[in-house]
């Protein structure tokens, strides 16, 4: 079924169906959408045009961006973020070497690296979405065959591999159940002259090639990947956080800030997930003029604001040592209503805390809940943004 829906979206008659549809569709009722197409197309073609305008509609709320793509639910939803994938491949085609895509899947990657300038081919080893993925990228020679024995010469290429990790059990954390494997995408990488590797952000650092370069990318508030870079162009054991569409970067080269932990100042900065996450803190307190609150804790401070778009910016209005009564009491009094509760190392949950709080009126302020050298505090505090704070 899916392969036949595949080759009539790719078809004459499908394309003709598709760019003929009347605008606003995406705004029906999923019931009236299969109706109003049912008017127009037969059974299985409606079928099918009622599935890329919901998931064109879907990919435009999660990319914030139309691409003229033919989509299936599963390969939307493991589609590269296009902002992730455009940055990768201008480093990738920089490189100057054809670009060996194992894992085609829609073509999000592939279409980017061609898009880039790079000479592509594509490996997908599901039929039906390698007809789409050919449609998709019509500047990328895509072909139906498995990463594991791959029908590519790869020496000569960058290889670049983005196993699947969600299978029919859901989302998938052991690298050896992705498919291609861990083992085998790492090694189809390390064949080529360069490689790189897709995993989620979460994938623990003991898994990458020990001389691998690794990134942390995040675009606007959501982690995306972390991914590996091996072989030409990639710099042994670099760690480095990027958040997208800012194209802020912070890498392990920099400079680091001191180790000891410093009492609480005036201010107080949260790091974005991928700096945390790339384990970066130090590198990004030094450039922020700012100490750690605790070796093991992601908050920095420091007696004078600074901006960077890897971290947000609070102006600390209080500091309570956390007992429920005492901050309610405190916030009442101050006319203090918590807009954003955060935490790091701190053992109740935002949401639970706010329940707890109940409900206060004032002036809306963010708490930060952490311990901090084994005492669990709560700053009370009021984020700052680089344009309203003179001479920052
Ligand atoms: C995470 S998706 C790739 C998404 C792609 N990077 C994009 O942005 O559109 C992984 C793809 O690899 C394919 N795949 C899984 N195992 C494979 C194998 N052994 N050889 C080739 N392709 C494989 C899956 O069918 C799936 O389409």
């Amino acid at each position: 079924v899916e392969l036949e829906r595949a080759r009539f979206l790719v078809s004459v008659e499908g394309r003709a169906a598709l760019e003929g549809l009347p605008p606003g569709l995406e705004q029906l009722s999923p019931t009236a959408l299969a109706s109003a197409l049912r008017r127009m197309h037969a059974p299985a073609g409606a079928a099918a045009l009622a599935e890329q305008v919901t998931l064109r509609q879907r990919a435009r709320r999660r990319f914030g961006e139309d691409l003229p793509f033919l989509y299936t639910q599963r390969g939307l939803e493991m589609m590269t973020h296009p902002l992730v994938a455009r940055r990768r491949a201008r480093r990738l085609a920089a490189l100057g070497m054809p670009v060996a895509d194992l894992t085609a899947g829609l073509g999000g990657d592939a279409g980017a690296f061609a898009a880039a300038g790079a000479e592509t081919v594509a490996v997908e080893r599901d039929a039906s979405t390698a007809v789409l993925a050919k449609a998709n990228v019509p500047g990328v020679d895509v072909v139906v065959g498995d990463a594991r024995r791959p029908p590519v010469r790869l020496e000569r290429c960058a290889v670049f591999v983005d196993p699947s990790r969600r299978g029919a059990a859901g989302r998938r954390f052991d690298p050896a159940a992705f498919e291609p494997s861990w083992e085998v995408a790492v090694a189809r990488a390390t064949e080529g002259r360069a490689g790189v590797i897709k995993a989620p952000p979460g994938m623990e650092a003991r898994h990458f090639p020990p001389r691998a370069e690794v990134e942390y990318v995040q675009v606007g508030r959501s982690m995306r990947e972390a991914v590996a870079w091996v072989g030409e162009g990639a710099v042994a054991g670099l760690r480095r956080a990027v958040l997208l569409p800012a194209g802020a970067e912070v890498d392990s080269t920099m400079p680091e800030a001191g180790g000891e932990p410093v009492a609480p100042g005036a201010f107080i900065f949260d790091p974005e997930s991928c700096v945390t996450l790339a384990g970066l803190v130090r590198q990004l307190a030094a450039r922020l003029g700012a100490s750690l609150l605790d070796s093991r804790l992601g908050y920095l401070t420091s007696p004078a604001p600074a901006f960077d778009p890897l971290a947000a910016t609070f102006e600390v209005l209080d500091v309570v040592p956390f007992a429920v009564a005492r901050l309610k009491r405190r916030l009442a009094e101050r006319r203090w209503a918590p807009e954003e509760i955060r935490r790091r190392a701190f053992p109740v949950e935002p949401d639970e805390l706010r329940r707890l709080l109940g409900r206060l009126e004032g002036e809306p302020v963010t708490l930060l809940c952490a311990t901090v050298r084994g005492d669990r505090l709560v700053f009370v505090a009021r984020r700052l943004e680089a344009a309203n704070c003179e001479g920052a």
